[in-house]
C-alpha cells in the first residue's frame, strides 16, 4: 500500500494539502471566503449524477448550506439538500436508516456524491452513510467547526454511535476532497470554537514545536478569529494529522495513538460530566494533567508545563479540573481506557515541546494522591 504523505503548497491565497494515498489520494483546500469554490472543486470529479448535501439546521440558518448548493448547481449538477437536527443525538442508527431511505427515494445512485457540510457530527454521519449506501458512494467534506476542520475531517474515520457506545459502528472512508473556509468559523458559538482550539494546542504541544510557537505569538489574532491566521493554523494541523495517519491509516501500528495527548484523562472527564463538557475542553484539561504527570516522571521540566498553561490561559482554555469530577473515579475510568492493558494505565506523554511518546504500564498508585 502506498503511504500517505501530506505536504502543503500555497496557491494564491489558498493552501492545498495533498494527501497522497495511492488511488485514494485527495486534496484539502484551506482558505478564507472560498466556500463558493466548492462547485469548481467538484467539477473535476464529473460525471456526477447528483450531489446530496447533508447538513444541520444551524448551517442552513447561517446560509452556508445554500451557498454550497448554489455553487454546485451552477456547474449543472443536480443538487439535493438534506438538513437534520444538530447535535450528537443525530449520529444514530435511526437517523442513518432514515437517510438511507431518503437517498433511495430521491434516486441517488453510485455516480452520486454525498457532501457533508457541518461539524464532526455531520462529517461522521455523512461519511458513514456514504460508506454504506449502495455499498459505497463518493464522499466530500466541508467542515464548518474548528474541531472538524483540524481533526474529524482528516483521517478517514466515519461512524455513528450505539445508544451506550460512542463511535462504535463505522468505517474508514477517505473523501474525494475537503474544502475548508475559515471565515465561516466567525459564527461558531464561543465554547465550540474553544473546543476546537483545545485540539489545536494539543497538536502544537505534542507534535509540532513550530505550530506551538505560532500559537504563542498570535493569541490575540486567534481570539478574534482572524481568518488568515486560522488558515495557517488549520493547514498546519491538517498536515500534522495527515502525516501521522499516513503511517498508520487503519490504526494498526500504534503510530496513530500519538494523536491522543490528553485524551485518556479527557475521556474520563467527559464520561463523568455526562458529556456536558465539550471534547476539546476536556482535552485541554487532560493534556495539562498529562503534562504534570510527565513532569513527575522526568520527561519534561516545569518550563514545559508553564508554557502550555500560559498558552491555554491566553486562549481562554481551561487548565484546572472542573467541579464535580472525582479523582479516584477518574483513575478507575482510565484503567478501562482502550489503550490500557491488565488494568495498568497508559498515556501519551510529552517529551518536549512538539514531541511525545506512548508510556504504558504506569502504576495507578503514582496518581492516587493527585497531580
Ligand atoms: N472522525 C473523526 O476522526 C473524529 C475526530 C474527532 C471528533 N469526531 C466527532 O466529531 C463530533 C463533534 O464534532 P463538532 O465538535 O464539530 O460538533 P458538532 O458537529 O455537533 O457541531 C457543534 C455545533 O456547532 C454548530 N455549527 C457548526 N458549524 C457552525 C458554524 N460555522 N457556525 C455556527 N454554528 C455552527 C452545529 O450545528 C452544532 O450545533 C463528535 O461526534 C465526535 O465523535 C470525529
Ligand atoms: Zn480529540
Amino acid at each position: 500500500m502506498n503511504p500517505i504523505t501530506a505536504e502543503s503548497i500555497t496557491m494564491s491565497d489558498l493552501q492545498i494539502i495533498s494527501v497522497s494515498l495511492g488511488n485514494r489520494s485527495y486534496d484539502i483546500e484551506a482558505g478564507s471566503e472560498n466556500l463558493e469554490h466548492i462547485g469548481s472543486f467538484l467539477t473535476a470529479f464529473k460525471p456526477i449524477s447528483a450531489a446530496v448535501i447533508l447538513t444541520d439546521e444551524n448551517i442552513v440558518q447561517q446560509g452556508y448550506a445554500h451557498r454550497v448548493a448554489e455553487s454546485i448547481a451552477e456547474t449543472g449538477i443536480d443538487v439535493h439538500l438534506l438538513s437534520i437536527a444538530s447535535g450528537e443525538q443525530s449520529k444514530s442508527i435511526e437517523t442513518t436508516a432514515t437517510l438511507w431511505e431518503t437517498l433511495l427515494e430521491e434516486g441517488i445512485d453510485r455516480k452520486s456524491v454525498l457532501i457533508s457540510v457541518g461539524g464532526g457530527v455531520i462529517g461522521d454521519l455523512g461519511g458513514f452513510v456514504a460508506a454504506t449506501y449502495a455499498r459505497g458512494i463518493r464522499f466530500f467534506q466541508v467542515p464548518t467547526t474548528l474541531l472538524a476542520q483540524v481533526d474529524s475531517s482528516v483521517g478517514g474515520k466515519v461512524g455513528i454511535n450505539l445508544p451506550n457506545a460512542k463511535n462504535m459502528v463505522g468505517a474508514f472512508l477517505q473523501p474525494l476532497g475537503v474544502l475548508i473556509d475559515t471565515k465561516i468559523l466567525q459564527t461558531l458559538p464561543e465554547t465550540q470554537y474553544q473546543s476546537g482550539l483545545g485540539e489545536v494546542v494539543k497538536y502544537g504541544a505534542s507534535l509540532d514545536a513550530g505550530l506551538f510557537q505560532l500559537l504563542e505569538t498570535n493569541t490575540e489574532k486567534i481570539n478574534i478569529r482572524d481568518p488568515n491566521i486560522l488558515k495557517q493554523i488549520v493547514t498546519d494541523c491538517c498536515r500534522i494529522k495527515a502525516n501521522i495517519v499516513a503511517e498508520d491509516e487503519f490504526e494498526t501500528t500504534g503510530r496513530r495513538v500519538l494523536l491522543n495527548y490528553g485524551h485518556t484523562f479527557a475521556h474520563a472527564f467527559e464520561i463523568q460530566s455526562n458529556f456536558t463538557l465539550l471534547h476539546g475542553l476536556a482535552v485541554s484539561i487532560g493534556s495539562i494533567c498529562a503534562a504534570k504527570l510527565a513532569v513527575r516522571m522526568g520527561f519534561v521540566n516545569e518550563i514545559f508545563l508553564k508554557r502550555q498553561i500560559g498558552l491555554q490561559q491566553a486562549l481562554g482554555l481551561p487548565t484546572e479540573i472542573p467541579e464535580g469530577i472525582d479523582w479516584l473515579q477518574t483513575i478507575e475510568l482510565m484503567r478501562h481506557d482502550k489503550k490500557s492493558e491488565f488494568g495498568k494505565l497508559c498515556f501519551v506523554l510529552p517529551t518536549g515541546i512538539g514531541s511525545c511518546r506512548l508510556v504504558d504500564n504506569i502504576d495507578s498508585q503514582l496518581l492516587e494522591h493527585g497531580l
